[in-house]
């Protein structure tokens, strides 16, 4: 490997220090202001919110070099892919769409492809890349977006391939240009990185340690979008709840909470809220504020306390059976979704039988389910696991029917009610059908007739399915 390329070391991702994490100010140097004029970029995104947030970051700081995005990739004079490393299934879905990338680079030399993302962040994946996939010009790690002036200049002024990832834990940076791909839901970061180090995740490798941004910064991101008519946000970390202690203050995410809804933004959501340090500030701000959504989404990971503790999740079944009694209480209509996952290292029948008697216990909207992904680098793919890819299968379909279950179980309780619907868009597939989503985070179908996407629309549920629900419009608030 040559000297002047940046490589990522997940050892070095690895350490953390309590130091508060710096702030800085993006500024564009003048030399890289016109780099973008006449060409064209297309952007692919996979993985979590986390990274649909990055590329519009990405999308921002090329829009103000002066790129202008297009709607296929054959028109691009700058593909990037911005990766996910979660399971194995995301990673071989990439390097198959990188393969496929060849023949456009074939037939345009100029066009410069770039690997964003947390792929990148992999030592093992980017020395394949760099041996294997001669068509990617540039590796840019997930804190490195605001690099990308620089590696685009140096890739155009050189002709050489540029690979600048960096391990370290991160700054955080304000000022960034931003395209936001949505007009009345926006994302917002609270916080970067994660520290839970649960022994399957790759994330804290490739996010580096938690940093929450100052709760002004946030506040008025959210004036700004409230101002420009955006009606949703998401507020987005892998654990919101840990928000502020990393900057050694006495303002946590339920004060954050309380603050961003008095901006009086119409609908407040939040990404991912971890079981540990679910506090009661944290449940008294959603109960208080009615533009907080009624939806939480509380992984469960395992059912099973042994295997718990193995994922290193920190609570036990019981105490995750707790708090999810305490919210369900508390919280009075609120859809609960969750993570669960299938497969970890020698994960017996009986534990298995766990999991599932925890989603009877819990009876969920919905769960997002995963067979276990060895990744490379984490504890426990060091662990032995004698399971059977064939066994950790059919879990998973048993699994799955449970969860399609409860789901429609859930929805019978919108039959024949009226919902209020953030208006999404015209379906794909019928002109006269738009979809968007209920204040449960539920998918509804209805038949309308001039609205547009933004818009708050009362719907009457005709028709309940698992995973939507179909209806009518009947009013719409503005
Ligand atoms: N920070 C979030 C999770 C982000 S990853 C949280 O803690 O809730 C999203 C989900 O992917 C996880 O909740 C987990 O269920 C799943 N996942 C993560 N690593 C995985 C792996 N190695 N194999 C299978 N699923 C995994
Ligand atoms: Fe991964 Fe656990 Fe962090 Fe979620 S909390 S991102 S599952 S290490
Ligand atoms: Fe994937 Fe990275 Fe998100 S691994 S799930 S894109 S944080």
């Amino acid at each position: 490997m040559k000297k002047d390329y940046i490589m990522p070391s997940l050892n070095d991702a690895r350490k953390r220090n309590k130091e508060v994490s710096q702030k800085l100010l993006f500024s564009l140097d003048e030399k890289y202001k016109q780099l973008g004029e006449g060409k064209r970029y297309f952007i692919i995104t996979h993985g979590c919110q986390a990274n649909q947030r990055d590329s519009e970051t990405m999308a921002g700081i090329l829009d103000s070099l002066g790129y202008t995005s297009c709607n296929d990739e054959k028109d691009a004079d700058v593909i990037i892919i911005n990766t996910c490393a979660v399971r194995q299934g995301a990673e071989e879905k990439v390097l198959g769409e990188i393969g496929a990338l060849k023949r456009l680079k074939m037939k345009n030399p100029e066009l410069v492809i770039a690997l964003g993302g947390c792929m990148a962040q992999e030592e093992k994946t980017v020395e394949t890349i760099m041996e294997k996939y001669r068509q990617v010009d540039i590796i840019f790690g997930t804190h490195n977006i605001t690099s990308l002036p620089k590696l685009l200049y140096d890739v155009y002024t050189s002709r050489k391939r540029k690979v600048e990832v960096f391990s370290k834990m991160g700054e955080i940076i304000e000022n960034v240009p931003v395209t936001r791909f949505m007009s009345h839901k926006a994302w917002v970061n609270i916080m970067y990185g994660c520290d839970k180090f649960c022994t399957y995740c790759i994330v804290p490798y490739t996010r580096g340690k938690e940093r929450s941004r100052d709760k002004n910064d946030i506040i008025a991101e959210v004036e700004q979008l409230k101002l420009q008519g955006y009606k949703e946000i998401c507020l987005l970390g892998q654990n919101v709840n840990a928000y502020g202690k990393d900057l050694g203050i006495d303002y946590t995410f339920g004060d954050l909470l309380n603050d961003v809804a008095k901006t009086g933004i119409a609908r407040i959501r939040f990404m991912t809220s971890h079981p540990w340090d679910f506090d009661d500030t944290m449940i008294e701000a959603i109960r208080n504020n009615a533009n907080i959504m009624p939806y939480i989404h509380l992984p469960l990971q395992s059912g099973n306390s042994e295997i718990l503790r193995k994922m290193n999740r920190r609570y036990t079944r019981e105490e995750y059976l707790a708090l999810f009694d305490k919210l369900k209480q508390q919280l009075p209509g609120f859809a609960f979704t969750t993570d669960i996952i299938v497969g970890f290292p020698n994960e017996s029948d009986e534990a298995f039988e766990d999991t599932l008697s925890a989603v009877d216990h819990c009876q969920y909207d919905n769960a997002f389910t995963f067979i276990y992904s060895k990744r490379e680098g984490t504890p426990a793919a060091m662990m032995e696991d004698y399971i059977e890819r064939s066994v950790k299968e059919e879990r998973l379909q048993r699994l799955n029917e449970k969860v399609a279950y409860y789901a429609n179980k859930n929805n019978q309780r919108f039959k024949d009610q009226i919902v209020e619907v953030l208006v999404d868009g015209i379906s794909k597939r019928n002109s006269n059908i738009y979809s968007g989503y209920t204040p449960e985070n539920k998918l509804v179908n209805f038949s309308a007739s001039d609205v547009k996407t933004g818009d708050l629309v009362k719907v009457k549920i005709t028709e309940v399915m698992s995973f939507s629900l179909n209806g009518v419009m009947i009013d719409k608030d503005h």
